[in-house]
């Protein structure tokens, strides 16, 4: 049945649940109705601003429960670190299998889970509860990749042959909270946290969209980690200070590149890289994006936006992402990019989710998506440890846990 008006409820109120609150702003059928948080203080503040965007005046829920007993609410965005996301889905989906709520649809922040067993888990817990899943994977939401592919598959492919090879390269300074640099918690380093973004949008524009998502075939994997800056003194006591966090007991690396091999709908040979960093220091975070194929190229840089501003030396303000997530400078020449939410893929995701879940359909991404970026992921960090490439083995993976997320990695 048809909904009016998608209810949600919030799950998380930090960083990206207020880019998400940012991203609702612009879409249409959708009402944010509830919030729980861990401390109720965040959840408060975070009803504070979804009022002030005028996207809905969210009751604050104290715990879980009470949350998905509200009839109002629809469908849940869990948006909070990775180790609680399995956690988190499998009580929706029991609260939903008892018939409690007004459930219909959860959607959950990338990456979906830290390992395979656990996507398994919640996989099965939202089909068998009957739910519809949605997975937040913002990049392939981006508004230039969604007209990058169109333009890739209906002028380029169409009159000279079919892409052969994507790279994407995602790139900042460091995550903003501490559990990130906490591999047991996280589930890894950059490449849980960031290449998850990149696998999935080279996966996506190297295949044919008029093709099913199974016409593309994981073939193999080749994974080169390393610890290029975060565990050397100056800057490991730096997250010390900021995060309380140890990183030179408990290391991740802090840099990756993961080629993925594909075959295609004829039986012929792809390739998608992924570089992920949390080294580069520039105007902010930087997503890039290349396609080649036989007779044509794309380019995609979000640094290069319409927007500049330069700021003299003698103008002295206070450190902040005015104009970019993750501004590493306050001075010189400074991208400005109008609509982050916008152009980093947030307000497409939350319609598309919106959409699916007002009209009862499975959204395209869901959680079948990121259950195969985790199993691409693992595989990922089972070939940097072998320092050999590692065939597609979904078998292989199946409760397979990164030494780095076990404590056991260590920088060479
Ligand atoms: N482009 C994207 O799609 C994108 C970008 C960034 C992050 N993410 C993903 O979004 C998720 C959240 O990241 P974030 O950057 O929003 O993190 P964050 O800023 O640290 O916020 C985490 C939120 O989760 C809440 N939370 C609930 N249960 C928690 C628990 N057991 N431990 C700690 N916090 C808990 C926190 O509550 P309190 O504030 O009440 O403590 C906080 O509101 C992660 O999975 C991350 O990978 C996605």
């Amino acid at each position: 049945m048809k909904l009016d008006k998608l209810g949600i409820g919030f799950v998380g109120s930090g960083f990206s649940a207020r880019f998400h609150l940012h991203g609702l702003v612009g879409v249409r059928g959708a009402e944010v109705v509830a919030v729980h948080s861990r401390s109720e203080a965040s959840a408060r503040e975070f009803a504070g601003l979804a009022e002030r965007l005028g996207v809905g005046r969210p009751k604050v829920y104290p715990d879980l429960n009470s949350l998905l007993s509200d009839k109002n609410v629809n469908a849940v965005w869990v948006i909070t670190p990775n180790d609680t996301h399995s956690t988190y889905v499998k009580e929706i989906a029991e609260e939903a299998s008892q018939g409690r709520g007004n459930l219909r649809g959860v959607a959950v922040a990338k990456p979906l889970a830290r390992n395979v067993r656990e996507a398994r888990e919640m996989l099965r817990a939202v089909e068998r509860a009957g739910l519809l899943h949605g997975y937040l994977e913002t990049e392939v939401f981006m508004p230039s990749f969604i007209k990058g592919r169109n333009v890739v598959w209906e002028m380029g492919a169409k009159n000279s042959g079919r892409p052969y090879l994507a790279r994407a390269a995602e790139e900042h300074s460091g995550p903003h909270n501490w559990w990130f640099w906490r591999p047991s918690i996280s589930g890894g380093g950059v490449t849980m946290d960031m290449a998850c973004h990149s696998v999935e949008s080279t996966r996506l524009m190297l295949l044919n969209p008029s093709k099913g998502k199974e016409s593309l075939k994981p073939r193999s994997i080749y994974a080169e980690v390393a610890s290029l800056k975060w565990t050397k003194p100056a800057y490991s006591s730096q997250l010390r200070q900021r995060f309380s966090v140890d990183f030179i007991a408990e290391p991740a690396e802090d840099y990756s590149l993961v080629t993925v091999s594909y075959e295609d709908e004829e039986g012929g040979l792809v390739l998608t890289e992924s570089r992920s960093s949390w080294n580069f220091v520039g105007a902010g975070l930087r997503l890039s994006l290349e396609v080649l194929g036989p007779e044509y190229s794309l380019y995609v840089n979000t640094l290069q936006p319409e927007s500049f501003i330069f700021l003299s030396r003698n103008v002295k303000v206070q450190a902040s992402e005015a104009f970019v997530e993750k501004q590493n400078a306050d001075q010189g020449l400074m991208p400005v990019i109008p609509d982050e939410p916008v152009t980093y893929g947030y307000q497409n995701a939350d319609r598309h989710m919106v959409e699916s879940f007002t009209r009862g359909v499975m959204p395209t991404e869901n959680f079948n998506d990121g259950l195969l970026v985790t199993q691409l992921i693992m595989h990922a960090y089972m070939s940097a440890e072998r320092g050999s490439k590692v065939r597609f083995n979904p078998t292989e993976v199946e409760d397979y846990v990164p030494k780095v997320a076990k404590g056991e990695w260590r920088p060479s």
